[in-house]
């Protein structure tokens, strides 16, 4: 998500040749499923006004599917047109969020993001979709899981070939994860389900754990926990890609990513926002690294003076 979810929201607004130089250091690490962009109103995400251009820059790649948000048929004809494999559909789960996020109500999304599946899915591309909100909504609070569990019934209707539950601002808890899990997956394959966990109150990797036991397998993950959504105030970024892949390594399964250079897309992925990233994992190893190189420096200098 680094490069979609974790740029949409910072006030730094990357040039294109930085987000593929980004892009080359998470492939280099082994990642095989990025969200290259969204195909929004440039006027409502200016940093990611520039997908079309950075779809073709990237271009197809064996093995990689590359994604983007789209929130109409605008949208994706922008995508096709830019040569992408995959679209996302998303939408709130929450009225007010919906509003603000995307100018419509839950109905209209709805229908909106349903055409938009269907159409795509006809042209050939593969279709995600996202629901947000689900653990909480920074304008009314709680969301009925009812609520939840009916909207998730049919964007599966869509034709989507997996279904992304967005905690958008980070609130939910493992407890309440494994309620909502209870109840969605008592209603839609779990094989269609990803997790979207936003680490606002640092417990988006509790809550992935949660997943996991109910037999979830994708986990969407930003680079140092770059993001957050800008019509929901106050959220912080993704779950950090490193600390999952540390967490799911330590629990004995492969994931295919190099964890030492993720951490050095991670420390490329700081240097180009200008800021120290969220990821504990991150700034453990990038800890680990700079006192290597004060234990070196105070070597080379003690040699020095004998
Ligand atoms: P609107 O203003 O209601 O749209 O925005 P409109 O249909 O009335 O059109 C207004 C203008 O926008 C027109 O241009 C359209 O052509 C243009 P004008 O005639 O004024 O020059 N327009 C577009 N331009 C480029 N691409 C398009 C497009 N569509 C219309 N696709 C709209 C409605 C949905 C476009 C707008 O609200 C929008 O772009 N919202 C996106 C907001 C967003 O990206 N939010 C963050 C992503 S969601 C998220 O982060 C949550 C997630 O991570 C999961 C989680 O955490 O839970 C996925
Ligand atoms: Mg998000």
């Amino acid at each position: 998500m680094g490069l979609r979810d974790g740029l949409q929201n910072e006030l730094r607004t990357l040039p294109t040749d930085d987000k593929v130089r980004l892009l080359d250091a998470l492939l280099a690490a082994g990642e095989k499923r990025v969200e290259l962009t969204s195909f929004v109103s440039p006027k409502w995400i200016p940093q990611l006004a520039d997908a079309g251009e950075m779809v073709k820059r990237v271009g197809p790649r064996p093995g990689l599917v590359r994604s983007a948000l789209v929130p109409n048929l605008k949208g994706l004809e922008r995508a096709q047109e830019a040569g992408l494999e995959e679209v996302a559909v998303f939408l709130s789960a929450s009225e007010s969020h919906s509003r603000k996020n995307i100018n419509k109500t839950v109905a209209e999304a709805l229908e909106t993001s349903g055409e938009v599946a269907r159409e795509a899915a006809c042209r050939g591309l593969r279709v995600r979709g996202y629901l947000s909100t689900v653990w909480g909504c920074p304008f009314e609070g709680a969301v009925a899981v009812e609520q939840v569990v009916e909207i998730c019934r049919q964007m599966v209707d869509f034709g989507l070939y997996q279904l992304s539950l967005g905690d958008t601002i980070g609130v939910g808890n493992p407890g309440q994860t494994a309620r909502i899990l209870d109840a969605v997956l008592a209603a839609i394959p779990v094989e269609k389900a990803a997790l979207h966990f936003h680490d606002t109150r640092g417990t988006a990797l509790a809550n992935a754990l949660v997943g996991l036991g109910y037999g979830v397998t994708t986990f969407d993950a930003s680079i140092g926990g770059l993001g957050g959504c800008p019509y929901a105030p106050g959220a912080a970024g993704n779950l950090a890609t490193e600390d999952l892949v540390f967490m799911l390594h330590g629990l004995g399964i492969q994931t295919g990513i190099d964890l030492d250079k993720l951490v050095e897309a991670g420390e490329l992925a700081q240097e180009l926002m200008g800021r120290r990233l969220s990821g504990k994992y991150l700034q453990a190893a990038l800890g680990e690294k700079e006192k290597a190189q004060q234990r070196l420096r105070r070597a080379q200098e003690e040699e020095g003076k004998a």
